[in-house]
């Protein structure tokens, strides 16, 4: 709580009434008002579709500073994490909340080696009730529906042990599962990760099979993959994680609650954005239309296209994401000798990028291209299937639901999410039997 107050004043018909709201303090960012007391002592609920201005929970995990372009986890800048650590050294700060030490580390890799598995056979009949051009998106929602009929103990959510069990559980079988959907698209065979190796080159083994390239190119793509979840791995109360934790309030287990925030990742507003640039990079370079031609079409408020990967509702600067990302991908692009006017798709993302920085509409609203504008050219140029794109951010962004679903159900003050409503239906109505209809 901090000492400021904010007072509100309802006048009606010149009679005034006036209530104090109490102002919480954040650490960082803007305070918060406090408006659970005005229905009680006005009657009046707020209004905020989108929540665009509206905290929903208090959060201890990622921080963004959408005005200086500042993404932090556990308090450290992405810069930092990104160009020092690794996925699961991530993973590890962002549940519990601090660097791990070497033991710490260690200990953590091993249960997510041992967590790991899953019986082949059952996979392989589950997915193949999926043909395999099916969107891996609804299998991914399948598969995770049947950890979540194997884990199901609706009496544990408020068990530590089974939080953090579940958690362990989660991080290490979505690699499985992601890599699985792969060899299941690719008809190769499903195998169990290799627990030699770390948990990104594991992942990759699994979904590639052995590396047959050179091994700096090898390491290449293990880092462009690493970097690539650790950019993805939270980002405070996006779409899907809000989504997780309103499940979640129900005491549902993490397992189901993880499935409705993969379903609401899917979209193209949200997570389904980087399959959703490549293929308008596709639908760009097919048409033979200029680029100028859809700038237009983005500008055009009658027109539903949008630029996909440019802009972000929070980031009004440049999505430091975007910035760490970009290097990557120009240095992979040049590494595997793509992207030069042979490659239209890149060479025309390039031009995009380009041109969207330039111009007045995207300056003027702050649109600039965000992380899915990069990591979409990453995955098409590591040779993934577009509609696995989403599937990696899942693979990702599983730590930071996960994490947020721990923090909720840890918070003994957490209560079962249920919004109110501006209604203006009909209210004044009776029934009459259809005959007199
Ligand atoms: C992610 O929340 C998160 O943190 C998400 C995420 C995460 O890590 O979880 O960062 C991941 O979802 C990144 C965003 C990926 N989505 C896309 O790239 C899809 C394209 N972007 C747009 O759909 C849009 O920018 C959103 C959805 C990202 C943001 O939408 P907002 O905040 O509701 O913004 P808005 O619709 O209010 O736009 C403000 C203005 C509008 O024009 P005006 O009415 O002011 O004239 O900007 C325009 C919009 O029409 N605009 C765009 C545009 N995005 C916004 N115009 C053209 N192309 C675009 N991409």
């Amino acid at each position: 709580m901090t000492h400021k107050k904010i007072k509100l004043t309802e006048s009606v018909s010149g009679k005034e009434k006036e209530i104090e709201l109490p102002v919480l303090e954040s650490t960082a960012g803007a305070d918060i008002i406090d408006i659970r007391p005005i229905h009680a002592e006005l009657g009046y609920f707020t209004f905020d579709p989108g929540f665009v201005s509206t905290a929903s929970c208090e959060s201890k995990i990622t921080y963004i500073d959408g005005g200086r372009g500042l993404l932090k986890y556990r308090g450290y800048p992405i810069e930092q994490l990104a160009e020092q650590s690794n996925f699961a050294e991530v993973c590890y700060l962002l549940f519990y909340g601090d660097l791990p030490d070497r033991r710490q580390l260690d200990e953590f890799n091993q249960s997510l080696v041992r967590h790991s598995h899953l019986d082949e056979d059952t996979m392989a009949a589950l997915l193949n009730c999926f043909g395999r051009e099916r969107h891996p998106m609804a299998m991914l929602m399948a598969a995770v529906s049947h950890l979540a009929a194997l884990y199901h103990d609706e009496t544990a959510v408020h068990d530590p042990q089974y939080r953090e069990r579940a958690a362990h559980r989660l991080i290490a079988k979505m690699a499985t599962i992601t890599a699985w959907l792969l060899c299941h698209r690719n008809g190769r065979p499903l195998r169990q990760r290799n627990p030699a190796l770390s948990y990104t080159e594991g992942f990759l083994q699994m979904a590639f099979g052995k590396f047959d390239g050179k091994a700096s190119l090898r390491k290449t793509f293990v880092d462009a993959m690493d970097l690539i979840l650790i950019l993805h791995a939270d980002h405070e109360q996006n779409a899907s994680t809000s989504t997780v934790r309103l499940s979640g309030s129900t005491e549902t287990n993490p397992y189901a609650a993880l499935v409705a925030g993969i379903a609401s990742l899917w979209g193209p507003a949200h997570g389904g954005a980087n399959e959703a640039v490549i293929r308008m990079l596709e639908d760009i370079v097919e048409s033979g239309e200029s680029l100028e031609y859809y700038i237009d079409r983005a500008r055009d408020k009658n027109d539903h296209f949008r630029l996909m990967g440019f802009g972000h509702r929070v980031y009004k600067n440049y999505d430091p994401r975007a910035k760490i990302i970009r290097q990557t991908c120009h240095n992979l692009l040049s590494e595997l000798d793509v992207g030069g006017d042979n490659q239209p798709l890149l060479e025309t993302a390039r031009r995009l990028e380009t041109i969207a920085l330039e111009d007045d509409y995207f300056i003027s609203r702050k649109l600039y291209p965000n992380v899915d504008f990069y990591s979409g050219i990453i995955l098409n140029t590591m040779g993934l299937p577009r509609d696995m794109f989403t599937v990696i951010f899942a693979l990702a962004r599983t730590i930071g639901w996960i994490s947020h679903w721990n923090e909720m159900m840890a918070d003994k003050h957490t209560r079962i999410g249920r919004p109110r409503q501006l209604y203006t239906g009909r209210c004044e109505r009776a029934f009459t039997p259809i005959d007199e209809r």
